[in-house]
């Protein structure tokens, strides 16, 4: 296998310019705009990365972190349906039985009243071919996330409780379909209420056979939007609150010009040894719910007592070392 002086000299410069022996560096942000609610996987040689672009569902794809700046991008979804046509918002990827699925949240064009949680239906990898496979949230649902605990798959959504956005979970009995709703955390601190109540986008983090849910609260139109934790006690039922505690205040919040630092999605090292917080900042002060969010990735440390340390967003243009096993 020869090398083309292309890949040298790209070899050479990402070595020399960026002052690191691994190839594999990168910078955010590594999707802007539009970079708004990011999830990633890695998967067979790939990074797939999704976000909110309000009409259609994305994938970009690359080897890297940083190539995912020119990726690949394919328009995986979109729909006529004028109940689920529009203010497409937070897709994730989700691989149960070997299939993937892309649960995403849509509505109608007039509200955001008939916003609900929908699945995709895709092959063995997450570029194959998506169809429509069912409406999965009864009522008012948006960021949908699958959660596993001893084999049994859950869905916790960002739902309507007493008119409170706090974050539910129910039994994932089917992939398209749910048991009864649990109230799964309500925003009632001071640090979840900036602008609005709002408990939304959670995010499962697995460490060491301990579970945690990151999920981001306050008002996403402030810079309090922030990520906090969620930390399950290990054998009592996911379903209830009490198995859970929440973190003292937000773990991730406004830092370096990234304002409203939130609505984040985890993902694994090519070589799985690593996890990584794949979160959405502005450079707006005030913060912002629409598409001037970029997205950016951050390594998550761990404690030595074994909880998670997702760090301090770096400024924009920090190069930091790729994943573990990036090759690039
Ligand atoms: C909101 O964020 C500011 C600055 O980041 C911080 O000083 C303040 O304490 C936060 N407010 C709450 C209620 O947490
Ligand atoms: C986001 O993407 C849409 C098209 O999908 C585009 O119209 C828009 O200008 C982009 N940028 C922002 C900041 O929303």
């Amino acid at each position: 296998m020869a090398f083309s002086f292309q890949t040298v000299l790209r070899f050479l410069l990402t070595t020399l310019l960026l002052g690191s022996s691994n190839a594999a560096s990168f910078s955010s942000p590594l999707k802007d705009p539009n970079g708004s609610d990011p999830y990633m996987v890695y998967d067979d040689g790939y990074y797939y990365l999704t976000t909110t672009t309000w009409t259609d569902v994305q994938i970009t794809r690359a080897t890297t972190l940083e190539g995912l700046k020119t990726g690949e991008i394919q328009t995986v979804w979109s729909d006529s349906d004028p109940i689920r046509c529009c203010s497409v918002w937070a897709p994730e990827f989700h691989q149960i039985d070997g299939v993937w699925y892309l649960y995403y949240t849509a509505g109608s064009s007039d509200t955001l009243d008939n916003q609900r949680v929908h699945v995709l239906q895709g092959g063995a990898s997450p570029w194959d071919t998506y169809s429509y496979l069912g409406q999965v949230t009864p009522d008012w649902g948006i960021d949908g996330t699958v959660l596993v605990v001893n084999s049994q798959n859950y869905l916790i959504w960002s739902c309507m409780a007493n008119d409170i956005q706090c974050n539910c979970i129910a039994t994932l009995d089917t992939p398209s379909t749910i048991g009864e709703t649990h109230i799964l955390s309500e925003p009632v601190e001071d640090w979840e209420t900036v602008g609005a109540p709002v408990n939304e986008g959670a995010a499962p983090l697995y460490h060491d056979g301990n579970i945690w849910v990151a999920y981001s609260a306050s008002y996403c139109w402030t810079a309090n939007y922030s990520l906090a934790l969620l930390a399950y006690d290990g054998s009592g039922d996911p379903l209830e609150a009490a198995s859970w505690t929440k973190s003292d205040g937000p773990v991730f919040v406004s830092a370096d010009g990234n304002y409203g630092t939130g609505h984040n999605g985890f993902f694994t090292s090519p070589d799985g040894t690593e996890t990584w917080n794949i979160y959405h900042a502005t450079r707006i002060a005030e913060g912002a719910c629409d598409g001037n969010r970029y997205a950016a990735a951050l390594r998550v440390d761990w404690n030595e007592d074994g909880t998670p340390d997702l760090g301090v967003a770096p400024a924009l243009g920090t190069v930091l070392d790729g994943p573990s096993g990036e090759v690039a």
